[in-house]
């Protein structure tokens, strides 16, 4: 099944702030949401409760939130041959709320957190709001631009850290980690006993050729040291409607995770609890096919674009994600290209500094539109012409 892209036109209608906070004349390509309409099984399902006003309260922690987590187990055992027990998964509001939950409750103010940058800048705001001790191990990007993590640089922090927190698929390389090198992270974390949150909520985009390990897979021995926090937003394009669920490796983590205040944790939007299910439950799934191969060209389209246009700069040809990480170093635009975009072609791509410093001079695309708009986009950035007012 095609996903249907939806014109400017209709998206410029959309409330969410992709679309909505942007000028007329500008052609947005920033935050991680889709431009596609969702899947049939999800709108009938969200369409039935808008049509009867069944906006109430959730339920609590059984019926539909039960089957969500038994929705959620059987996926993981059916994609990835990971078996777990929906015992120990919770839903709750999102992955970022996951992340800061996980760090509050397993440690102590200026305990040390390692993250791989550049990262999804919520991992920056996590750790410091906590006031943890932000411990940076910068990627390695090789001549081909793509990035590796720098395992000797990670050992050498461990033995300062409480937490590794990790992304994967990364947000904004589009790196897939393979098995040896989830393993070599492990194994680290395993000798100086630390915790690893692991945030895999871009899992379910994968381009051909790549494979998706959860982490806690790996072994049972890793299993008990590692919190998954993800959620069916990314693939499925619904973000707005808040749910994401996350797992335990251990009794006791769950445990401790448990002792954030519930008021804090808040409670599961009915409709995305609803529409999660639907998404992992099957019924998309030929949907999400579709949407994979449309995505896979529009990456494909943009690596030869920069090929062409751009062929000095490092780029990491993304084997997750909807992002493309480019390199504009050498293109005179300056530390934070987006802006200079932004202003004089009328794009808006991802401030790659927000991503940490190794983000001067890069921007990220989201390409997860439709065909059209991406070739306009392309078109913008190629020339720096006038734009036209729409
Ligand atoms: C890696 C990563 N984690 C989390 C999120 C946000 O997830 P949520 O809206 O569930 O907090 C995003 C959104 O772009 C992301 O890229």
């Amino acid at each position: 099944m095609k996903p249907i892209c939806l014109p400017t036109d209709i998206l410029r209608r959309r409330k969410s702030c992709k679309w909505a906070t942007m000028e007329p004349d500008v052609i947005p390509a920033w935050v991680a949401e889709t431009d596609f309409a969702a899947a049939p099984a999800i709108q009938e399902v969200l369409t039935e409760m808008v049509a009867i006003s069944d906006y109430g309260y959730p339920t609590l922690t059984d019926g539909p939130q039960r089957r969500l987590r038994e929705t959620f187990a059987a996926r993981e055992r059916a994609l990835y041959g990971w078996n777990i027990d929906p015992c120990d998964c919770m839903v709750i509001t999102d992955v970022v709320q996951g992340l800061y939950g996980v760090v509050m409750s397993m440690s102590q103010e200026n305990d040390g957190v390692i993250i791989q940058t550049p990262i999804y800048p919520p991992f920056f705001n996590v750790v410091t709001d906590c006031k943890r001790r932000l411990l940076e191990n910068p990627l390695i990007q090789k001549d081909d631009g793509s990035f590796e993590i720098d395992l000797e640089n990670l050992r050498h922090l461990a033995k300062d850290a409480k937490i590794l927190m990790l992304c994967n698929p990364h947000n904004p390389t589009g790196r897939v980690f393979t098995r040896p090198e989830l393993e070599a992270m492990a194994n680290i974390a395993m000798e100086h006993n630390l915790i690893i949150v692991v945030d895999e909520i871009h899992s379910e985009v994968i381009y051909n050729g790549h494979t998706h390990i959860p982490f806690a897979s790996l072994s049972p021995e890793i299993a008990a040291r590692t919190i998954t926090v993800t959620s069916a937003t990314k693939a499925f394009g619904i973000p707005a409607l808040r749910c994401a669920v996350i797992h335990f490796g251990s009794h006791v983590l769950q445990h401790t995770f448990k002792n954030t205040p519930r008021g804090i944790l808040g409670g599961v939007n009915t409709m995305g609890l609803h529409a999660t299910i639907k998404a992992w439950d099957g019924s998309c799934d030929d949907w999400l096919h579709g949407l994979i191969n449309q995505l896979q060209e529009n990456r494909d389209r943009v690596t030869a674009f920069l090929k062409k246009t751009l062929p000095n700069g490092r780029h990491a040809i993304p084997e997750a994600t909807y992002l493309y990480w480019i390199d504009f170093r050498d293109q005179n635009l300056g530390g934070n290209p987006a802006r200079t975009i932004a202003r004089d072609r009328k794009v808006m791509l991802g401030e790659g500094p927000a991503f940490g410093i190794q983000g001067a001079g890069f921007a990220r695309l989201n390409f997860a539109t439709g065909p059209d708009i991406l070739e306009e986009i392309l078109e913008r950035l190629t020339h720096e012409k006038e734009v036209p007012k729409k």
